[in-house]
């Protein structure tokens, strides 16, 4: 078969031959002697346009009644069409019917709501706005990668089973093979976790994070890019309980050159997918979010701001507006907060760093002021933090008393802690939620329209 992408792009190689094309009618126009179909082969976000006539086609009057939706096989001619909206046809000799689809199809030629085509989730692939974003995420899960190969990053596979928490938030599913109706008992009644698989409590992984930090320690700079799970129960635009996360960490790099690195990767893919997805990127910027273009072309071309949280918590009360939730010194940046901080003050990404100590997990390097940790967030317009990331406490005494001040046990992060004793460094990573890349690159304003079939509350299906 041939592939409508490589017809868009080299015209002239195929222009007045034979092409063979397999895909699925989008639309189809007929009437006694001739018939249009619009045909999308998967290859391409863009349709072909298939010209069938009477005279040419035995099996005209079959195809004229084949539904939106089925799957077909066309030989033809390409032929170009200048004067016509579209550049080319093709000039239909043959057309083989692989698989007939029936009048309930749902995706009849009309526009259907975001909120009707996540219940028909196995099918909204099909459809413009869903077709560019999974082409979409797929290029930006292809260009970082690239962006952390070419730099000499180790992609680390990291465990989604763990027994530890990196977040300390507690928001774990738990893993368990015992029978939940028939737990076994300790004398004290708790549950005994020796009897279970893996002889503890174990739970889908937060973050990568602490795995990713012992390869850290053996190959300077490595990258996680894998499956994260929270079972938090919050019922957002931005927040899934399956999600995907990258975390590079690096050896020998304090929280600047954490940040030099986020913003150069972000920079990188925006490029990359402006490069690589224009169709895709145009229907977004027609249809999806209009000034999307204008404002990756702006952050490409500016620097991201800085500002720390101390500042950042003076910005927002300086600047009058009532939040729902009242800004003080010590309180944790809700996503109105963030998003005022980066539509409204900042007018673009923008890093706060120096978070207090109280409202960052466990590993966060403390600062000199003994108040504050060498965190970072960045903020973007339209999602609010898409990037979470600190220098990490390399000072074994101070990781343990921070954890002791938490009430973390400390056996169970023992290899984590010696990493500390045998030639610990000076390092820092970041978490970037992937789909909230997806989100900022596309405009799309829901997380339940990015992931292919979103885990949420109460949401499981397909
Ligand atoms: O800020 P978080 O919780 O940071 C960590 O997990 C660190 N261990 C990362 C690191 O330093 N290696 O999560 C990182 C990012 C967030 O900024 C957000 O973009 C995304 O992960 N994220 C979620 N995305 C979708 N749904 C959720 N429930 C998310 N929770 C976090
Ligand atoms: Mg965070």
């Amino acid at each position: 078969l041939n592939t409508v992408k490589s017809i868009y792009r080299s015209t002239a190689d195929y222009a007045n031959k034979e092409v063979t094309l397999g895909g699925w009618i989008r639309t189809m126009r007929v009437s006694k002697n001739f018939g249009f179909i619009e045909l999308n082969d998967g290859s391409f976000f863009k349709n072909i346009q298939i010209v069938f006539e009477a005279d040419t086609l035995s099996n005209y009057a079959e195809i004229t009644k084949l539904g939106v939706g089925a799957a077909i096989i066309v030989k033809g001619l390409l032929v170009e069409t200048p004067e016509a909206k579209q550049p080319f046809e093709v000039k239909a000799q043959e057309i083989a019917i692989e698989g007939t689809s029936t009048p309930d199809y749902p995706l009849q030629k009309k526009r259907h709501s975001v909120e009707f085509l996540r219940q028909i989730a196995y099918l909204r692939p099909r459809t413009n706005m869903f077709s560019a974003t999974f082409r979409v995420r797929s290029l930006i899960a292809y260009a970082i990668h690239q962006f952390f190969q070419d730099k000499g990053f180790v992609y680390a596979h990291t465990p989604i089973i763990t027994g530890s928490d990196c977040e300390g938030a507690g928001e774990m599913f738990r893993v368990t093979t015992l029978d939940l109706n028939n737990l076994p008992k300790k004398e004290d009644g708790t549950v005994d976790f020796s009897k279970d698989f893996f002889g503890k409590e174990t739970n889908l992984t937060v973050s990568g994070q602490l795995s990713a930090e012992t390869f850290a320690m053996a190959f300077r700079n490595v990258y996680t890019f894998g499956p994260t799970f929270r079972a938090e129960n919050s019922n957002t635009a931005r927040h899934a309980a399956e999600f995907w996360m990258i975390e590079p960490e690096m050896a020998f790099a304090d929280l600047e050159d954490n940040m030099e690195v986020a913003e150069e990767m972000l920079k990188y893919i925006i490029q990359y997918v402006l490069d690589n997805a224009p169709e895709e990127m145009e229907f977004f910027n027609s249809f999806v979010d209009k000034g999307l273009l204008d404002r990756l072309h702006n952050i490409l071309n500016n620097d991201f701001g800085r500002v720390t949280y101390t500042e950042a918590v003076d910005l927002l009360i300086k600047s009058g507006k009532k939040f729902e939730y009242p800004v003080s010194w010590g309180i944790d940046l809700q996503t109105e907060h963030e998003r005022y901080l980066t539509e409204e003050i900042f007018k673009k990404p923008v890093f706060v760093t120096d978070y207090p100590k109280d409202i960052k997990a466990f590993y966060m390097r403390m600062n000199d002021d003994n108040k504050t940790v060498a965190a970072m967030d960045l903020l973007v317009p339209g999602v609010g933090e898409i990037i979470g990331g600190s220098q990490r406490e390399e000072r074994l005494e101070l990781l343990e008393k921070r954890m002791d001040e938490l009430g973390l046990k400390k056996e169970d992060y023992w290899w984590y802690l010696d990493l500390r004793k045998y030639g610990g460094t000076r390092h820092s990573g970041y978490g970037l939620g992937f789909e909230r890349a997806v989100m900022y690159l596309t405009g799309m304003s829901n997380i339940r329209d990015v992931l292919p079939y979103p885990r949420t509350v109460k949401n499981a299906e397909f």
